[in-house]
């Protein structure tokens, strides 16, 4: 029952998660194409107002005409609608699932022996919530001391990038593969969500209150913002890879799965720089084929082996497989404890689940969850042959 319960809050949170996810995504993506396509005006009424670039455009039945002032209109309007809620709520929604399924859970999810011995649950949840909050501390410091100096962009970009490999190999060495992409993940998408609330949306606040009180704008605000929301749209596809990739066993339970993120996430950023350039008119295939490269190498690398490991002459009698399902797979999977509701503890829930059985432990090897029982290769290559000769 406290299983299933858990179950529809994960699926409750979730699903809100996703959704302000595609808010958030969706608004940040328009604005960065909107900016990179803006036309410098023709019109001297335009220029007159302080018109910088403006667009048309025609979307469900309307037409639409965008124009950025820069740094500013010269009065404010009465109604300004401000882009953060959606942000804020995607953080919250993906907090709280993470919490709920990773904290709540931590044995089975967050910490896997044969990583790293963490001496108590307590131990590896505070330091998952450091890992977090430290993501943060770290790329502000990073944006904050050279931001603003020569080829600031530049140096800060190659800083943030090693900061993520080396926090990526940390996460892997310390938790569960599949616990650690996600905390990358979360831990890039914190620095997201941070620089909308500490960063852009202050900065903006200290914009409208300078004009107010009659005085020129200070332009670092805005170049600031800028900055920050270049990294948010760089982060982008790399987080959703990671949110993403807890559906992937195979991505996160190689012993290089920091190597693996690693690369993917590298892949992602450079189609999405592929995109952002082509915003503004350039077609630069060549991101494609770099992060297409990449891709490939990463699934040629990872490509399960042809044959098991381990031959077996005879396949084995339900009887032997039963033995190692109850030894291996029966703490979490029997008539009182059912994970993802599969039960194995009867012959027949053998039979009936031998496909499942055959994907989550030969094909994917993401069962036993983080070998947590200590199967071994034999045992594998033993289920794998009574599946491929009838599973029965
Ligand atoms: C420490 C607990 C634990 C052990 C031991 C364990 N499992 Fe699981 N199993 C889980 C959890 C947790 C899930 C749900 C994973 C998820 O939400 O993606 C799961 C899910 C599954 C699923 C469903 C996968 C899907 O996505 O449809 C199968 C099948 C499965 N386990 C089989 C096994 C087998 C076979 C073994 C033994 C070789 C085993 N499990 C050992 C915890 C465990």
């Amino acid at each position: 029952m406290e299983t299933y319960i858990f179950d529809w809050i994960n699926l409750l949170l979730r699903w809100l998660h996703v959704i302000v996810g595609i808010a958030w995504i969706g608004a940040s993506f328009y604005f960065v194409w909107l900016d990179n396509s803006l036309q410098k005006p023709t019109d001297p009424a335009l220029k007159e107002k302080g018109v910088d670039g403006e667009l048309w455009a025609v979307h469900g039945g309307g037409f639409y005409n965008p124009q950025k002032y820069m740094v500013a209109p010269k009065a404010l309007p009465d109604h300004l609608h401000w882009f953060y809620w959606e942000s804020y709520w995607t953080w919250m929604s993906g907090f709280a699932l993470f919490v709920t399924l990773y904290l709540f859970n931590a044995q089975t999810f967050l910490i896997d022996k044969n990583v790293f011995a963490w001496g108590s649950s307590a131990a590896a949840i505070v330091a998952s919530l450091v890992y977090l909050v430290m993501g943060w501390v770290v790329y502000d410091a990073i944006c904050r001391l050279f931001g603003q100096r020569k080829n600031g962009d530049l140096i800060v970009g190659v800083l943030v990038f090693l900061y993520v490999i080396a926090a990526t190999y940390i996460a892997c060495h310390l938790f569960a593969g599949r616990a650690a992409f996600l905390l990358t993940g979360a831990m890039l998408a914190t620095a997201m969500s941070a620089n909308v609330l500490m960063v852009i949306i202050p900065g903006q606040k200290k914009t409208i209150a300078a004009m107010k009180s009659g005085q020129t704008p200070d332009p670092l605000h805005p170049m600031r913002a800028k900055q920050r929301s270049v990294h948010n749209t760089y982060f982008t596809l790399p987080v959703l890879f990671a949110m993403l990739s807890n559906h992937y066993s195979f991505a996160y339970s190689t012993p290089y799965n920091w190597l693996v993120l690693v690369l993917i996430m590298l892949a992602g950023a450079l189609i999405r720089q592929f995109f952002v350039l082509k915003h503004k008119g350039r077609w630069e295939y060549k991101y494609w084929g770099v992060a297409g490269v990449i891709l490939l190498g990463v699934a040629a690398w990872l490509a399960p082996a042809a044959k098991p490991s381990v031959a077996i002459a005879k396949a084995p009698q339900i009887a032997e497989i039963q033995a190692i399902i109850e030894a291996r797979c029966a703490m979490c999977h029997n008539a009182n404890v059912q994970m993802k509701n599969v039960a194995l503890h009867t012959p027949e829930l053998l039979v009936k689940n031998a496909q499942l059985i055959y994907q989550q432990v030969v094909v994917t090897r993401a069962m036993p969850m983080n070998n947590s029982t200590q199967i071994t290769e034999e045992e594998r290559a033993k289920i794998g042959a009574w599946v491929q000769a009838g599973g029965k």
